[in-house]
């Protein structure tokens, strides 16, 4: 009976082949941008067409450097085939993104100037304001900085049924820096352990950066897109911070906070009421002063990162929504299957993760505590304080966003550096990407991703990366597929999440992300309690 069950599983997901809903070619190749006055900055740039599904898939930022937009749904499967134009080899990383490991832009798979790479996946992201760059083994620093980077927005029902900002009031910014020589050519100094520090701020690929705004209201979607550098984020005129989303899509409410710390690779969304300005005003978004230790060499200067300029009254009907998305499962402790430690250290001049350097040699020597199951619930304690160097280092994690538990300052002395920072930091909402701060633990609660593989975890300040701040981790196939509500059982329970789930990824047993007659299959074939 189980047999037949399974080979009827297998033939109905060969069967069910669907085509692509939206593919795209995306190039990697060497331009150039004017960006200072005087002569044009040589760039690496993302460019890409539509070669299937809406022409709305694709957005450029006017004036920038940087790729273009790439716009989807939950749901969809995205096919982009991207031919790498540069002088050596790359790899695209979806950050955020849950796909396959074959998809997921890691160093492994890494393709050589003239060849093409194909990323195939379905979007099981909730709404949300993720983002692609490079990810090739000691050059994703470089590349990033050079302008392969950009937004990969994710909408969904939930999101499109709420009041929020749209069209041109919806507006991605990416803060980054860079310094230039002075024929306006970008330097980069590379892996080192203090990071780079950009003496040019940009936003967007632009200097100076000034948003003509009308006085309403506006969802920024932040995206720190610099290789190193912290900001803490506030307007000048007191325009409240209202984070209404975080690295995984909408907060189940909005947040208001005295400023908002945001580390590389974080994304946070702000709902920015601009309605009750004059024509005339000019608004600027800067970085405030902290403490240099509670980053790090280089961290906590203040510096102006863009201004709004007021230059036109419309007039404004959105009111700031009491509630926005409800998490989904919101994890407990109590229920986790494993757990793990991984101290940050410094020894010989290199970070360590979880005691291990990262060895591009050897892609099958994942060690023990770095191994999980997927679907299973984990709890994750990092520590950032053995050893006497500790620096800020924004962590995280491939495949799967996760729920922050707890953080916890263990040092007493860093009490007064780590105040002038602490009441910006976000830990609400779906994560893949935290500060962890000199002398903190952080706990994190995570169900590991549906797709087995080997997936990575990493520091995303990029000289911290390239220096070899990373690791593997390895999942294995989930013990019971099956159990869609994970409450240990198959049985009517999950049958019913598949009829909620038809057609989308969330009801998915068989490993093709699309919930349909396969999985019904496969939820009969599991029937029973779990082992
Ligand atoms: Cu945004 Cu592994 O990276
Ligand atoms: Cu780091």
């Amino acid at each position: 009976m189980k047999t037949t069950l399974t080979a009827l599983l297998t033939l109905a997901s060969a069967s069910m082949l669907f085509a692509d809903d939206i593919v795209l070619d995306l190039d990697a190749s060497i331009s150039s941008q004017q960006i200072l006055l005087g002569e044009p900055t040589v760039t690496w740039r993302y460019s890409a067409s539509v070669t299937q599904g809406p022409a709305s898939t694709l957005s450029l930022i006017p004036n920038s450097f940087l790729g273009p937009i790439i716009s989807v749904n939950t749901g969809d499967s995205v096919h982009i085939h991207q031919q790498n134009n540069l002088m050596g080899e790359t790899t695209t990383h979806f950050h955020g993104m849950d796909i396959p490991e074959i998809s997921d832009g890691h160093p492994k798979d890494a393709f050589d100037p003239g060849e093409s790479y194909d990323y195939e996946f379905i979007v099981r992201n909730r709404a949300g304001t993720y983002w692609y760059h490079p990810h090739p083994d000691m050059m994703t620093g470089m590349q990033v900085y050079m302008g392969l980077k950009s937004f990969f927005i994710v909408s969904d029902p939930q999101e499109q049924a709420l009041d929020l900002p749209r069209g041109e009031f919806d507006l991605p910014l990416c803060l980054h820096d860079a310094d230039f020589t002075a024929e306006n050519q970008l330097v980069y100094s590379g892996a080192n352990m203090m990071g780079h520090f950009g003496n040019t701020q940009l936003v967007n690929g632009q200097p100076n950066y000034n948003y003509s705004a009308a006085t309403k209201v506006y969802r920024l979607r932040l995206l720190n897109g610099g290789q190193s550098r912290i900001l803490k984020l506030a307007f000048d005129d007191g325009t409240p911070v209202i984070v209404i989303g975080v690295d995984g899509g909408l907060l189940e409410a909005p947040e208001e906070y005295p400023y908002l710390l945001i580390g590389p690779g974080e994304r946070y969304e702000l709902w920015a009421d601009f309605s009750g300005k004059t024509v005339g005003e000019v608004i600027t978004l800067k970085s405030l002063l902290y403490d240099e230790f509670a980053g790090g060499i280089g961290q906590g200067g203040e510096r102006d990162i863009m201004t709004f300029t007021i230059d036109r009254a419309e007039e404004e009907t959105l009111t700031l929504p009491t509630s926005l998305v409800p998490m989904g499962e919101v994890y407990d402790v109590a229920d986790i299957q494993d757990e793990k430690y991984w101290p940050i250290t410094f020894e010989n001049g290199m970070f360590l993760l979880n005691g291990e350097m990262w060895d591009m040699t050897d892609m099958t020597a994942t060690v023990e505590n770095e191994r999980s199951v997927a679907d299973e619930l984990e709890l994750i304690t990092m520590t950032n304080h053995e050893g006497n160097i500790q620096f800020a280092h924004p962590m995280h994690f491939h495949g799967r966003q996760f729920q922050i538990h707890s953080r916890t300052m263990v040092d007493p002395d860093s009490q007064d550096s780590y105040n002038t920072l602490k009441d910006g930091i976000v830990d609400s909402g779906w994560q893949d990407t935290f500060m962890i701060m000199p002398n903190e633990t952080v706990q994190f609660l995570v169900r590991w991703s549906h797709h087995p593989g080997l997936f990575m975890w990493h520091c995303h300040n990029l000289p911290h990366e390239d220096m070899g701040m990373m690791r593997n981790f390895l999942l294995s196939e989930p013990t019971c597929p099956s159990d869609l509500n994970y409450d240990g059982f198959v049985d009517v329970a999950d049958l019913l999440v598949i009829i909620g789930a038809w057609g989308t990824p969330f009801g998915d047993v068989s490993g093709d992300d699309i919930t349909d007659v396969s999985d019904i299959l496969g939820v009969i074939s599991g029937w029973g309690a779990c082992n």
